[in-house]
């Protein structure tokens, strides 16, 4: 096996990361304590210690408890500069962000305020550490459908600052199919569409987002295996899904876990990423050399994942080029 180190130097791009989902401990409290917020644990170590989840609904209560801190452009720029520090670090050349507008619209933080923040961090990550990429919004698919329409329109102003979209937050009972309005929608706004399925909801979700929402990409997906046709499906016509392992098995258990080589052996358009580094214990590098580590991947279908994430993403081909 090759050294660990070496797969952090693999160029690569995540695809699936909620850049709330970066939001390590240490700065929740600093930004609370610049705002003036008061949060229902004693120290770092304690709030730490709360993360432990028995499925996605239970990480979620967490997540958005912490992202209630966030306030002011600078908090969001902050936040976004420390996850692309840490990205770099780890190889990441090239980085799509999820972003949940509505936790942060429902509390009465402006969309703007959201996005100058991160796109401000974008520019700079570009500028200071070469890093390209941008900003995917996600709608969170248990709140009203209105909601998501509203969302998007309130953003129609300035889709030049934003990549696509997609949809996110709790999975089971909110099917793809109430969203293929917003998305069609948001395909006519010039938007690149992804779309969460098959992470804790059926594989007939994987199909609804790829007939009736018509995603580019499916995040997680690992669900798809239930189900013969669709493997066959997402393998001939080249799906990328966005696997999260360390995500998967800190919110599935090992049969989560187990899906990524059942994937790949499945010749499956496979690709490796973080999904909310700070909860589940590792940034994308940290998820390569557990892969490694846990299902003894040889070193070149290593390299071949992170090269996946490349052609899989929505940078242009003169980008692509550069990293492959
Ligand atoms: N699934 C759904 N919603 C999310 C996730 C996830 O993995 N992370 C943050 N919001
Ligand atoms: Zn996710």
């Amino acid at each position: 096996h090759a050294p660990a180190h070496s797969l952090l130097g693999l160029p690569k791009a995540e695809l699936h990361l909620h850049i709330e989902g970066t939001f390590e401990p240490e700065l929740v409290f600093a930004l609370a304590a610049r705002n003036g917020i008061e949060l229902p644990y004693a120290s770092v170590e304690e709030l730490r210690q709360s993360y432990s989840f028995d499925g996605l609904v239970s990480f979620l209560d967490l997540y958005y408890e912490c992202m209630a801190v966030l306030r002011t452009e600078r908090d969001f720029y902050e936040l976004a500069m420390a996850y692309y520090e840490r990205a770099s670090a780890q190889g990441v050349r090239h980085a799509e962000i999820f972003f949940d507008p509505q936790a942060h619209t429902s509390r009465g933080v402006s969309i703007d305020t959201v996005i100058d923040g991160l796109s401000r961090a974008a520019a700079d990550a570009h500028s200071t550490l070469g890093i390209t990429g941008g900003l995917i919004m996600c709608f969170l698919r248990d709140l009203p459908v209105s909601s998501a329409h509203e969302t998007l329109e309130s953003v129609a102003h300035r889709v030049g600052d934003l990549i696509g979209v997609g949809l996110d937050s709790a999975e089971a009972g909110f099917p793809p199919s109430l969203f293929a309005e917003v998305y069609s929608r948001a395909a006519e706004l010039g938007l690149r569409l992804v779309a969460h399925a098959g992470e804790e909801g059926p594989s007939d979700y994987v199909w609804e987002a790829l007939r009736l929402l018509k995603v580019e990409r499916i995040d997680h997906g690992v669900r798809s295996l239930e189900d013969s046709d669709l493997v066959d499906y997402l393998r001939e016509n080249r799906i990328p899904l966005t696997v999260c392992p360390l995500s998967n098995l800190r919110l599935g258990g090992h049969v989560a876990f187990n899906a990524l080589p059942a994937l790949i052996e499945a010749g499956l358009f496979v690709t490796v990423n973080s999904d909310d580094p700070a909860y589940f214990g590792g940034y994308v590098g940290d998820n390569f050399t557990q892969i490694e580590r846990v299902f003894g991947l040889s070193q070149s279908k290593l390299v071949e994942l992170a090269q996946n994430s490349v052609v899989a993403s929505f940078a242009p081909d003169s980008r692509k080029q550069q990293l492959l």
